[in-house]
């Protein structure tokens, strides 16, 4: 395979010292954040938030790549621009989800897997017309003493692997997304445990199904405790992270986008910096949140036009503080900072 083009998406993505945004939450998801601001789930509401977020003023100073979904794809910006174009335009890298969700694993209680295999190769092809260079599959992984069990650690694994080969045969960048969940009362260590099995089966599968590593970027959850124990220190966040990553991920993978996963805004930015404060590693260590960019855009927001500036500037400090931590250079002070 010529993984020339593919390349040049990657590079374009992982350019210091940005990240990435998640913007591809699915009708449900949307739904319980705008029901948080009491706004309604409506087509014309999920274009309007989009709009305010993807037009936002000095954002791509921070953000190399926007994940969409797929009814946002096709939607335009209040002038009329297609926002993949609108993207384009503005050197930001359009990308889009393409799994269908999870549904539970069959014959293993508790675990799940993600669904969407069945037709992909085609919908990448329509999604490439309508502007999309990469993509995301996330796959979830539920913690317990006996979760995930060895059954969704495979089958995620090598759902994740076929959607990657798929992605990179139609000429996209395949993000790789599996998620340890941090709901649970679990010790940090039984998520470091957990982590460094799903990504050894990842990595294994991904060898299997051929990918180029070099041509695919990786989304993992940060290890943490569980969000029913008490928080750990971003040093030991940091600590625990880079020790599985270094024991599983390939020196070939470009970049780790980190998601947010329910870590509090500034909590995902302090933890990213930790760890880029380590020392050089072999990989770029970025974010690619959803919540910990966008929650208090959503909250200046409040559905309402005339708040949109302030919800722009919101999202924009978020995206910058996390552009330091991807330095190792940011400080909470910084959080004062003028121009918020
Ligand atoms: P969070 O950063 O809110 O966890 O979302 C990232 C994401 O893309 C989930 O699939």
């Amino acid at each position: 395979m010529d993984t020339t083009q593919l390349q040049r998406t990657v590079a374009a993505m992982v350019q210091a010292p940005k990240g990435l945004l998640a913007a591809d939450e699915s009708p449900p998801t949307i739904a319980r954040r705008f029901a948080s601001i009491g706004v309604e789930s409506t087509e014309e509401n999920r274009r309007a938030w989009r709009n305010v977020l993807l037009g936002a003023p000095g954002l791509a100073d921070s953000v190399s790549g926007v994940i969409l979904y797929e009814e946002t794809l096709g939607q335009h910006s209040d002038d009329g621009t297609p926002f993949p174009q609108l993207l384009e335009q503005r050197g930001i890298v359009p990308g889009i989800k393409v799994d269908r969700g999870k549904v539970p694993l069959a014959n293993a209680p508790g675990d799940e897997i993600t669904e969407g295999l069945d037709g992909l190769a085609k919908r990448l092809q329509r999604y490439r017309e309508q502007g999309a260079r990469f993509a995301k599959w996330r796959a979830v992984y539920n913690v317990s003493p006996t979760l995930p069990g060895p059954l969704a650690v495979k089958e995620n694994a090598h759902a994740l692997a076929r959607y990657a080969a798929i992605c990179q045969q139609e000429g996209f960048v395949p993000i790789v997304e599996p998620e340890v969940l941090i709901d649970g009362d679990h010790a940090i260590e039984r998520c470091s445990e957990v982590t460094e099995q799903v990504l050894h089966a990842v990595f294994h599968a991904l060898h299997r199904q051929r990918v180029a590593l070099e041509a695919m970027l990786l989304k993992p959850s940060m290890v943490l405790p569980g969000k029913g124990s008490a928080k750990a220190s971003p040093e030991s966040v940091a600590r625990h992270t880079i020790a599985v990553l270094r024991r599983t991920v390939p020196a070939a993978v470009p970049g780790v986008f980190f998601l947010s996963g329910g870590q509090t805004p500034e909590e995902a930015t302090a933890n990213l910096d930790a760890m880029n404060r380590l020392g050089p590693q072999p990989w770029v260590l970025s974010f690619s949140y959803a919540r910990a960019l966008q929650e208090p855009a959503l909250a200046a927001w409040r559905g309402d036009p005339a708040n949109a500036a302030a919800a722009r500037r919101a999202l924009v400090h978020r995206a910058r503080m996390n552009a330091r931590a991807r330095e190792g250079r940011y400080e909470p002070a910084m959080e004062n900072e003028a121009g918020r």
